[in-house]
């Protein structure tokens, strides 16, 4: 029978990172999956992660199970950050697990929506290409519509006619921050529309939040999904501390629901328990643990915003850095310079992208995304003359 099986085709994002590691110029230069880079280039382990980490090491005296739920000391101390401070919980009415990453948190949310009778999702695109895969791993339709315009403004009219087309009961799949793959995000006045559309058209939001603090802070990138949290009765949330807090292999994510009466929580957690066990068990407890450690800690919470801080700043300034350049060649650079996030689209075609990497060792993903934290004030320079040289 295994026989049978044709060979699928590799995440063409996670088989960058091999190329990438496979090619001997010294000057390639990393645009590909979503990590932070320090100006020099480095994924460092945060110090507050490494001293959460020590902590746990001298303390921890056992790793016998948890449960499907994972860590939940981690679960609420998350909370406060993602809902707002002054009622974290919205009156008893959310409650959470942890999962493997964000792909957890995104995974179980869908599946949730779906045994809760969502026949089909709504989702701008481009997206995440992970997400169209899960939903279609879950069985659920996706309906698609352009979530930017081509002078990199969000396509609201595309947005307002999308949600007009739902029919209720619909899930509907929204970027809390830092938009994958566009830096295109909502502003609040586009927030403020959404939440009472969504209401009104009485769909399920589900929220996928997994660049917060990298955007313009924590509070602020939180304010679209408190927005529409305190606009409808139910919501989804998934959650991942892979690049606010540097965990990515780890694996450290949550998914939170929102429901209308705090009775009806353990029936919708019981269901996230089932799909956990029945795909993962348990979640990693590792990560979860140190992040955990950080948040009880307010001297570790203090190490952890700053260095969050940092990150933004050396974002910003690249991204200021590309918009100063104006045109590169046909490639218009100022758009990137109010995206936010890691990542912005150039408009390349697939010849111009493959180029950059043959001539030039620039790698990026096929869809013209770039991850601007791979740029640093040694190679940027290079990087413009470089996609000015194939767009010309
Ligand atoms: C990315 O989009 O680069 C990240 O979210 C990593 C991933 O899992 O794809």
């Amino acid at each position: 029978m295994l026989s049978t099986l044709t060979p699928q085709p590799a995440d063409a994002l996670l088989a960058l990172i091999k190329l990438y590691a496979a090619d001997p110029r010294a000057d390639k230069i990393d645009l590909g999956v979503g990590v932070y880079r320090t100006d020099t280039g480095a994924t460092p382990v945060f110090a507050a992660i490494k001293a959460a980490e020590q902590k746990l090491v001298d303390g921890q005296t056992s790793k016998s199970y948890l449960g499907p739920e994972g860590d939940m000391g981690f679960v609420h101390a998350l909370m406060p950050y993602v809902f707002g401070a002054a009622n974290p919980t919205m009156d008893g009415r959310i409650e959470g697990m942890q999962t493997p990453g964000g792909t957890g948190g995104v995974r179980v949310a869908v599946a949730l929506a779906k045994r809760a009778g969502a026949p089909k999702i709504w989702m701008g695109t481009p997206s995440w290409p992970n997400h169209a895969q899960i939903f279609a791993d879950v069985g659920l339709e996706l309906k698609a519509f352009a979530h930017s315009t081509k002078d990199g403004e969000v396509d609201m009219d595309a947005l307002r006619a999308a949600i007009a087309a739902a029919d209720a009961g619909d899930a509907i799949l929204l970027h809390g921050c830092c938009h994958n793959p566009s830096g295109i995000d909502y502003s609040e006045a586009q927030w403020d529309e959404i939440a009472a559309l969504v209401a009104e058209a009485k769909l399920l939001p589900v929220l996928d939040l997994a660049y917060q603090g990298l955007g313009q802070g924590m509070e602020a990138d939180a304010y679209g999904l408190r927005r529409v949290l305190a606009a409808v009765p139910e919501a989804l949330i998934a959650y991942s501390c892979d690049k606010n807090f540097g965990m990515y292999r780890d694996r450290v994510g949550a998914v939170y629901a929102m429901v209308s009466d705090p009775a009806q929580l353990n029936a919708v957690l019981s269901h996230g328990y089932a799909l956990a066990r029945a795909a993962w068990s348990m979640p990693p407890d590792h990560g979860a643990a140190a992040v955990r450690l950080i948040l009880e800690d307010p001297a570790l919470v203090k190490l952890w915003l700053d260095e969050l801080d940092t990150m933004r700043t050396r974002m910003r300034q690249v991204r200021t850095r590309l918009a100063e350049a104006g045109m590169a060649g046909s490639v218009n650079m100022v758009p990137l310079g109010s995206q936010n996030g890691l990542f912005s689209m150039l408009p390349l075609s697939g010849e111009q992208i493959l180029k950059l990497r043959e001539d030039h060792a620039i790698y990026m993903a096929g869809s013209g995304r770039i991850n601007v934290a791979g740029l640093t004030m040694g190679n940027i320079d290079k990087f413009i003359a470089a996609v000015a040289a194939v767009s010309a």
